[in-house]
């Protein structure tokens, strides 16, 4: 599927796709050499999907880059359909290799992620992992997205980052693309039901970032 092919709900925003497909030409030789170092909580947030009441069956990994979480979930949910779904090839290539590797089945989009991908909602599970706070401006628009491609009764599972208390820092992580300003938690209890919000520091407090996991309401 491509982009044309998408359902589009919303008026278009401005988006940063192509300073973030700069960003990660660079970045995702270095990635996964460097971001166990500070994206925590990804792991976690795939072990705590296993509490769900019923194993999810069709997933979709939201900038799911160099496919890390997508390994995890075929190993946890081998009876699952997989999906993964990045803005960037160069993030997508490393995905496909460490897949294929595995010879695990899973379709690759390569997209930028701002609509439905569908008309009728199929996904039962979606997963952002460190890719909302990325979405900038646009990610309440993906969330919006996501909310209509799940199914109804569906999960939505969010490891990102939250907030931190020094302003340097957050003008550090926003050169670097991230926002870091405790905006993503209020939305997704607001328009989910929470299952799983587990908000942790960072060395010593330099930030928060948090796991949430919640259903998404009846229309
Ligand atoms: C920090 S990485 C996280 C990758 C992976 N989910 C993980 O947890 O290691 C953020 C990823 O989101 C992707 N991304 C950012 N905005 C996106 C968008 N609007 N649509 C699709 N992918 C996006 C980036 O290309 C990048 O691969």
């Amino acid at each position: 599927m491509s982009m044309n092919d998408a359902v589009r709900i919303n008026a278009p925003v401005h988006h940063n796709t192509a300073a973030l497909t700069r960003y990660y030409r660079w970045h995702a030789r270095l990635y996964d050499a460097t971001r166990w170092s500070f994206l925590f909580g990804r792991t976690a947030l795939v072990h705590s999907i296993a509490e769900l009441p019923r194993p999810p069956r069709n997933i979709l990994d939201i900038g799911c880059g160099t496919g890390d979480n997508l390994l995890r979930l075929a190993r946890q949910f081998p009876e699952a359909t997989l999906t993964g779904l990045d803005l960037s090839a160069d993030m997508l290539t490393r995905a496909r290799r460490k897949l294929d590797r595995r010879r695990i089945l899973a379709t690759l989009l390569h997209q930028r992620y701002d609509c439905p991908l569908r008309p009728e909602p199929v996904f039962d599970l979606i997963v952002f992992s460190y890719c909302l706070s990325m979405i900038n401006p646009g990610w309440s628009q993906a969330l919006e997205s996501a909310l209509r491609d799940l199914q109804p009764s569906g999960w939505l599972a969010v490891a990102d980052f939250h907030e931190t208390r020094f302003p340097a820092f957050q003008r550090w992580m926003a050169i670097n693309h991230v926002r870091m300003d405790g905006h993503l938690l209020p939305w997704l209890n607001t328009h989910c039901q929470p299952l799983l919000e587990t908000p942790s520091a960072a060395y010593g407090g330099l930030w928060r970032y948090f796991q949430f996991i919640g259903q998404k309401r009846g229309e």
